[in-house]
């Protein structure tokens, strides 16, 4: 039997949110570096993606070449492994991709068969292109499937990454073209405006996401400096609780210290990784307050206490926002301890978020 590829959601980094196209193999190395130094590899981070820019022209022979910032792509996926990290790329199934590079077009098969023999990983394969990006979902769906089913006659694993935006409901047909996430939304910015549109109401139906196909909300934004570290809690927290693929996108050389402790929290990431894969939602809302839950395999609940409001709110947890008659313990799990059962009541900042993790009596 085949070991099942995404479980969980897949955890990494990938080079789009910080470098676009402006991207070469020593900036992937040093990124691969970067996440075994800062503990992020030891964290549960172990793709390291290269996304749009890498393509060059096709040879003689129809196969895709990289371009001149990538001497080696072979050599790139040993340097990565030897990591203990895995390699992804990016294409997509119109001729051109989003940024104007060569798409797989007319050269599914092959070009599956190139990212396998590269010792490639993971692919992200992104709509945005000619008549794809226009045509209907029958044919969105069927070049879905072709790439999957290429994949697949590789004999290679790939996490197979879906991007279409969510136009035509890929949630209800992902799993069965092969993939294993699969966007959910426009692209990400990093500012707290898109990130909460997106992580509150753009995240995807939860019945579409469980073990081994994810809603994807797109890739994370902390480190890249556009938000505060009220609004990254944020961020994280809304992740974390949706199930959300957790794919960081900064210079990871360049990581401030309170960053790294929202995306090493090892109780976060549990919440995150939870085996049960149920995407949260949420339970109460009163005005800009919203209470989250996301039960998890062992009975307890995640519960996260939202402020999208503009000035500071105290936030009470209830027993009933988890579904239980009675909390027997609670812990904070951004500050890192058990608090009272019967002090669930939270100061959460302009734009922040509290994170329990609650059992019931
Ligand atoms: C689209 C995707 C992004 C990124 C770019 C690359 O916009 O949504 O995540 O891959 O293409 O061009």
């Amino acid at each position: 039997a085949q070991v099942p590829l995404a479980p969980t959601p897949p955890m990494g980094w990938s080079s789009w949110n910080k470098f676009a196209d402006k991207i070469d193999d020593k900036t992937i190395r040093a990124m691969a570096d970067a996440m075994v130094a800062t503990g992020l590899r030891d964290a549960g981070y172990v793709y390291v993606n290269i996304d749009d820019g890498w393509q060059g022209t096709r040879g003689p022979d129809g196969q895709i070449r990289p371009n001149a910032s990538f001497p080696d792509m072979k050599a790139l996926a040993d340097y990565v492994h030897s990591k203990g990290l895995k390699l992804g790329i990016y294409s997509s199934p119109g001729p051109r991709t989003c940024a104007g590079f060569e798409g797989s077009y007319g050269h599914v098969r092959q070009d599956a068969q190139t990212f396998a023999d590269w010792g490639v990983d993971y692919l992200k394969y992104d709509l945005c292109s000619g008549e794809y990006f226009y045509a209907d979902a029958d044919t969105v769906k069927r070049s879905y499937a072709e790439m999957g089913a290429a994949l697949q006659a590789t004999g290679r694993p790939f996490v197979y990454s879906l991007c279409e935006y969510g136009r035509f409901d890929v949630g209800s047909w992902g799993r069965e073209v092969g993939g294993h996430l699969w966007r959910t939304t426009g692209d990400i910015t990093d500012d707290y405006a898109t990130m909460a549109r997106i992580g509150f109401e753009k995240n995807g139906k939860p019945g579409h996401t469980g073990p081994n196909g994810f809603n994807d909300p797109d890739m994370l934004e902390l480190g890249n400096g556009g938000m505060s570290d009220a609004e990254y809690t944020t961020h994280m927290t809304l992740w974390a609780l949706s199930a959300a693929p957790l794919l960081m996108g900064h210079d990871l050389r360049l990581t401030p210290p309170a960053i790294l402790r929202l995306l090493e929290n090892r109780e976060v990431i549990a919440v995150d990784q939870d085996a049960k894969g149920v995407q949260g939602k949420a339970v109460r809302k009163d005005g800009a307050l919203e209470i989250w839950a996301k039960p998890l395999a062992d009975g307890a609940v995640a519960l996260a206490l939202f402020n999208r409001g503009e000035t500071n709110a105290k936030i009470e947890a209830r027993a009933a926002d988890a579904g239980f008659g009675a909390i027997r313990s609670a812990r904070d799990l951004w500050r890192g301890q058990a608090v009272g059962a019967d002090a669930l009541t939270f100061d959460v900042p302009a734009h922040g978020a509290v994170m329990l993790r609650v059992e019931g009596k």
